[in-house]
């Protein structure tokens, strides 16, 4: 079976760490956030993953020589010479989607759920029609694609990219499982799945939706992104607790890479990711944040809320809160108070931020 993952895009809503590197190699609960999606394909026998990429093709390249042999499934790459959207690229592919008849994945990058790929191949062999689906209830259904389905079948009667008025509130979780006739109705030029093909399919009565059990967030802005941590590391506190970090300076579900070094008397959690080669001096009190590889936070710093990018320092004492975002190397001084603002690459902060603003 193979599967593609839509990695095109910019990122803008998750810079400054999409200045380091293209949006799904940015690490969540400290893996690349692609990677658990890799992962998860090849669980359910997935042998091939085409990476439908439209910027940046050399750093995806050698990440992805690094994981074909981690893993151990094939992985290329697909790349366009101008933005396809979320179809053309299936298009592009077209080729490699065909060397079998069989149903293919095709996955967002940038979504975090328990993926529950086995069932969605079984809930698409019981329909037996060209589509599938996977949808989630959210409080604000605007910014994503809204699906209405006949709740008994799972037949989906319509699907409405970015209602501007209230549709429904189940919406596109942004996994699909298709039939290769699919690729009969797409070209290879910029089309919208969501705008174009999934609203045909519906009408002709060939798309059809599977309910999402557990969690699911869109993890492509930072408010979002360190809510989906919180649900993933709870997630993970019920099917792998051992993955989680104890200790008596631990609050909640915190995940610490093991080459991270903590010091005494420190206050972590609940909800926390600390990356590889970290260095957390003592007293400091972490909750609700991600720091990215080599970050080093100095003495009775406090971090809450916020996302520090890689080899950055946070000063002795320092305050960074209220979905602060560092990109990478930034450098706050001590005693700095830092709120809600986003500090982008290779800056050193000398002076007191009070208010959400960029600084460049
Ligand atoms: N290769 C390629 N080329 N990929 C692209 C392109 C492109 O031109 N444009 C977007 N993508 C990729 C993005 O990297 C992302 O993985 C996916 O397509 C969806 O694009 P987003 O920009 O993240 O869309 P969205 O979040 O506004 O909405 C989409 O996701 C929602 C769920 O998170 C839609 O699929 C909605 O219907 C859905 O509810
Ligand atoms: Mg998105």
């Amino acid at each position: 079976m193979k599967a593609l993952i839509l990695v095109g895009g910019f990122g803008t809503r998750l810079r400054p760490l999409t200045l380091s590197k293209p949006k799904p190699l940015v690490e969540f609960a400290n893996k690349p956030m692609i990677l658990h999606q890799i992962e998860a394909l090849k669980a359910v026998g997935v042998t091939e993953v085409i990476l439908a990429i439209n910027y940046q093709p050399q750093v995806m390249r050698s990440f992805l020589e690094e994981f074909e042999m981690k893993l151990g499934i094939k992985i290329t790459c697909s790349q366009e010479s101008e933005p396809l959207g979320t179809a053309g690229p299936l298009a592009l592919a077209r080729d490699r989607l065909l060397e079998s008849n069989e149903p293919f994945f095709v996955l967002n990058s940038d979504i975090t759920c328990e993926y529950p790929l086995k069932e969605m191949i079984e809930f698409h062999k019981a329909h037996g029609r060209e589509a599938s689906i996977l949808v989630t209830k959210v409080d604000e259904p605007s910014k994503y694609g809204v699906v209405v389905l006949d709740e008994e079948t799972g037949r989906v009667r319509n699907f409405v990219e970015k209602p501007a008025t209230f549709v429904g509130n189940k919406i596109n979780a942004g996994i699909y499982l298709l039939n290769t006739s699919v690729l009969n109705t797409i070209q290879p030029k910029p089309t919208s799945l969501e705008r174009e093909i999934f609203p045909s399919i519906a009408t002709e009565r060939g798309l059809f939706a599977m309910i999402l059990v557990g969690f699911w967030m869109d993890i492509g802005q930072p408010k979002d992104y360190l809510q989906g941590l919180r649900f993933y590391l709870d997630h993970l506190r019920r099917k792998s607790p051992l993955e989680l970090s104890v200790g008596p300076n631990i609050v909640g579900n915190v995940l610490i890479d093991k080459t991270a070094k903590i010091g005494e008397g420190c206050m972590i959690g609940p909800d926390v990711a600390v990356g590889p080669d970290c260095v957390i001096e003592s007293g400091v009190r972490l909750s609700f944040c991600t720091l990215m590889k080599g970050v080093r936070v100095k003495g009775s710093a406090h971090v809450s809320g916020s996302i520090v990018g890689w080899h950055s320092t946070v000063g002795q004492s320092a305050l960074v809160s209220n979905m602060a975002v560092l990109g990478e190397d930034v450098h706050v001084s001590d005693t700095m108070f830092l709120n809600g603002v986003v500090v982008l690459p290779h800056k050193e902060i000398k002076s007191h931020f009070v208010k959400p603003e960029i600084i460049m």
